[in-house]
């Protein structure tokens, strides 16, 4: 267990009855990320914490695999998918620079707020790129620097000791971009609601 999947799992509950802080932006990545499915897909979603994306879209792939480092989130990801139902949401605990599937697995991968957590953004980005199939896509969405967020980053070594925070990478949207293009991809869909808020990248690999 490390530091940061102790300070995950600690807020999980509560992360759980959090309102989702955008709900028509959110609604409209979903739309957006639902044009892309189709029903004989395999997605992965690292990062999912307690599930909500991959269950709403799990009616429209074939099978989505969901990956985070918390147990905790995990937990009430599968509660919640046993509730709704689903059963084609598979739930396992890894942290996305330790996964390993074979190289085009995936024709979807879907990255939901966890891209400025992740240890290096280029190594991880380089391993999506590896995992999907030709033509495949991955999704994500990105708070990049700003403000309160450049605070946040600057201070999480710190608070991180404590367990107070994750640590956090900062960087800009034209950066993010930049590692995209460095692995490959070509970015098909670019939306960002107003400027200091999550950036919504479809980046497709080449087919
Ligand atoms: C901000 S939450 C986002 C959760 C979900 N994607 C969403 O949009 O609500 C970040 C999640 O990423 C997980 N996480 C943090 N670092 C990770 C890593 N290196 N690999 C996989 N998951 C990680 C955390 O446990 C947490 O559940």
């Amino acid at each position: 267990m490390t530091q940061d999947s102790r300070f995950w799992d600690k807020i999980a509950e509560r992360y759980a009855k959090q309102p989702v802080a955008d709900e028509a932006a959110y609604q409209t990545k979903l739309e957006v990320t639902r044009g892309y499915l189709r029903p004989d897909m395999e997605v992965l979603e690292f990062g999912c914490g307690t599930g909500s994306t991959a269950i709403a879209h799990a009616p429209y792939v074939k099978h989505i695999l969901a990956t985070d480092i918390s147990s905790k989130m995990l937990e009430i990801g599968q509660h919640k998918a046993e509730e709704a139902e689903i059963t084609n949401v598979t739930f396992q605990q890894t942290g996305i620079d330790e996964f390993s599937v074979a190289d085009g697995t995936f024709d979807v991968v879907m990255g939901m707020s966890i891209l400025h957590l992740v240890k290096s953004r280029d190594a991880a980005i380089a391993k999506v790129h590896r995992m999907l199939k030709p033509g495949g896509v991955f999704i994500s969405s990105t708070t990049c620097v700003g403000g309160v967020f450049k605070l946040l980053a600057l201070v999480s070594p710190i608070t991180q000791r404590f367990g107070l925070l994750p640590l956090i990478r900062s960087f800009t949207v034209e950066q993010l971009e930049d590692s995209l293009i460095k692995a490959g991809f070509a970015i098909d869909y670019k939306w960002q609601p107003a400027k200091g808020k999550a950036v919504f990248i479809v980046a497709k690999k080449a087919g």
